[in-house]
């Protein structure tokens, strides 16, 4: 296959053989290449990712894939595996850019988060238009859940089952969900994904509720009532979308880590973004105390033996969802627009080595 040709392809289809067929990255920058950091992760069992991935760069940019399968041992997609994506009529499921990126994931030897089976956002207009009964909403979603788990059945490490569920006082989010099953919904969903799956990881993911607060004192209530009620939840993801400005301290998130690994949960961080735009000062200086942070928060997470990964949302600032949704330019990831690496990697290549 001529170069040119390798790394582009149209369609979901030809993307797939693209990436299938496409036997590797070039030698010299081999997944296994020492001082990457999934070298570094690899060595001490760690999982560091990347997620916000997308089926058109994996499919079109060398530099996104090669990054991708350099660097990071886990990945997660951005919207491929998403009710929207995967069920766009009441009876057609489609799984062909989920199955692409999990056949990248594959090649390269990484793992998959699946994200996400139950969340009020990305809901496909049929089904939130559709003025159905809550015993058929209830139907509808057990039917997505059994498909979709059953789809990767083998082919995911974890699942995010619930996505988002809780107010900011850590009372439980008035959903589509909530609404149609009842305040027992969550419950009810993870032992449907058990059902189709019983050996992957299932997780409960969350905004806003990594520091000591009312948000995660509500999750930690909800994740060990769950246990309580044997109810299969393996794990809790901690998003960490955060500003230099407002993110809690690492002394902090490193308390609530250790509250929830004492119940016996293992945690990941699932999406993790760390704005600068909003913090007054110079670049240089910024970057700096950006790349601070992500160290010690990877470095809590490493110190409590249940925090098992660590993953960006996004590779680089040009794929980064925040501009989008904050509405400016930001710089929030581990390499720049031009995929060069920030401090920010190098902090996180160092927790890793134990520095
Ligand atoms: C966002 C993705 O980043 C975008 O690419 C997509 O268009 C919309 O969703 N919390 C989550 C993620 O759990 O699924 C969201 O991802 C970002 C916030």
């Amino acid at each position: 296959m001529p170069t040119r040709c390798r790394y582009f392809c149209y369609g979901v289809i030809p993307c797939l053989v693209v990436l299938i067929a496409t036997p590797g990255i070039p030698a010299s920058i081999s997944p296994f290449t020492t001082g990457s950091l999934r070298a570094l992760a690899a060595a001490r069992g760690f999982w560091i990712g990347a997620g916000d991935i997308h089926i058109w760069p994996l499919s079109a940019d060398v530099q996104y894939r090669d990054v991708l399968a350099r660097e990071f041992n886990i990945l997660t997609p951005g919207v491929a595996m998403k009710f929207e994506v995967v069920q766009p009529d009441v009876d057609r499921f489609t799984f062909d850019t989920g199955d692409a990126i999990v056949a990248f994931a594959r090649a390269h030897d990484m793992r998959v988060r699946g994200h996400t089976l139950v969340w009020h956002a990305a809901l496909p207009q049929w089904l939130t238009a559709g003025q159905f009964s809550h015993d058929r909403l209830a139907a509808i979603l057990k039917d997505h859940i059994l498909t979709e788990v059953g789809h990767f059945r083998g082919r995911v490490s974890a699942w995010d089952v619930v996505n988002e569920g809780l107010n900011g006082d850590g009372t439980l989010r008035d959903t589509i969900w909530f609404r149609a099953l009842g305040a027992d919904y969550i419950d009810q969903v993870f032992r449907w994904a058990r059902r189709a799956d019983p050996d992957v990881s299932l997780f409960y993911n969350e905004f806003g509720a990594e520091g000591m607060g009312p948000k995660s004192d509500g999750l930690y209530r909800l994740v060990r009532g769950m246990l309580e009620r044997g109810v299969p939840i393996g794990g809790v993801g901690l998003q960490m979308h955060v500003s230099l400005n407002d993110g809690p301290r690492p002394a902090e998130v490193a308390a609530n880590m250790r509250r929830l690994a004492a119940l016996g949960l293992e945690i990941q961080i699932t999406e993790m973004d760390v704005r600068i735009q909003d913090t007054p000062g110079p670049l240089a200086e910024k970057l700096t105390a950006q790349a601070r942070y992500y160290h010690d928060i990877l470095r809590a997470c490493l110190a409590v033996p249940r925090c098992t990964a660590l993953l960006t949302w996004g590779i680089s600032d040009r794929d980064s969802w925040i501009p989008g949704y904050v509405g400016h330019d930001d710089a929030p990831l581990l390499f720049d627009a031009a995929f060069a690496s920030k401090p920010a990697y190098d902090a996180l290549a160092r927790a890793l080595a134990g520095r």
